[in-house]
């Protein structure tokens, strides 16, 4: 018998369960909703520190991968020319989206998951996977860091 040492009760298992695609076949169109007037901000403010020195600030919604977040906003996540040509697209496999977080008081980013535990062995617990990591639970908002490239 299995039994889980994660509590089934966690908000994170829970908010991921979500984010899994329904099959194909349950897939379809709808008039899309208007905004939910909740005074709950889902914005996130993420600061973004570059390699070369650049700092921005984005804004953008929570719930989403950091992965998809960085390249959505046109940052590059990808140091060097092979891991922009190799990278393994968000798989978890490749190790080239590696961030640093190193501000997070809001509590926004996800736990690590068991794919960065294997490939992050005896980094900091501030190193993530950008395209394992999702940035807040899509229901309220915050502030972090990001240093990308801390290698
Ligand atoms: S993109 Fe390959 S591990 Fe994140």
């Amino acid at each position: 018998m299995i039994t889980s040492t994660v509590s089934s009760r966690s908000p994170w298992r829970a908010f991921i369960a979500t984010r899994t695609p329904p099959p194909k076949s349950r897939i379809q169109c709808s008039v899309q909703s208007p905004p939910e007037s909740s005074s709950v901000s889902k914005i996130c403010k993420i600061s973004v520190s570059t390699p070369a020195g650049t700092t921005s600030v984005l804004e953008v919604e929570t719930g989403e991968f950091l992965r998809n977040t960085l390249i959505n906003n046109k940052t590059e996540l990808y140091q060097g020319l092979w891991a922009k040509a190799m990278n393994c697209g968000g798989g978890g496999n490749c190790g080239t989206c590696v961030v640093e977080i190193t501000e997070d008081e809001s509590e926004l980013m996800s736990p690590r998951t068991p794919t960065e535990e294997k490939k992050l062995k005896g980094k900091p617990a501030s190193w993530r996977l950008a395209c394992q990591t999702i940035v807040g639970d899509g229901v309220t908002g915050g502030a972090c860091s990001v240093r990308i490239g801390p290698m």
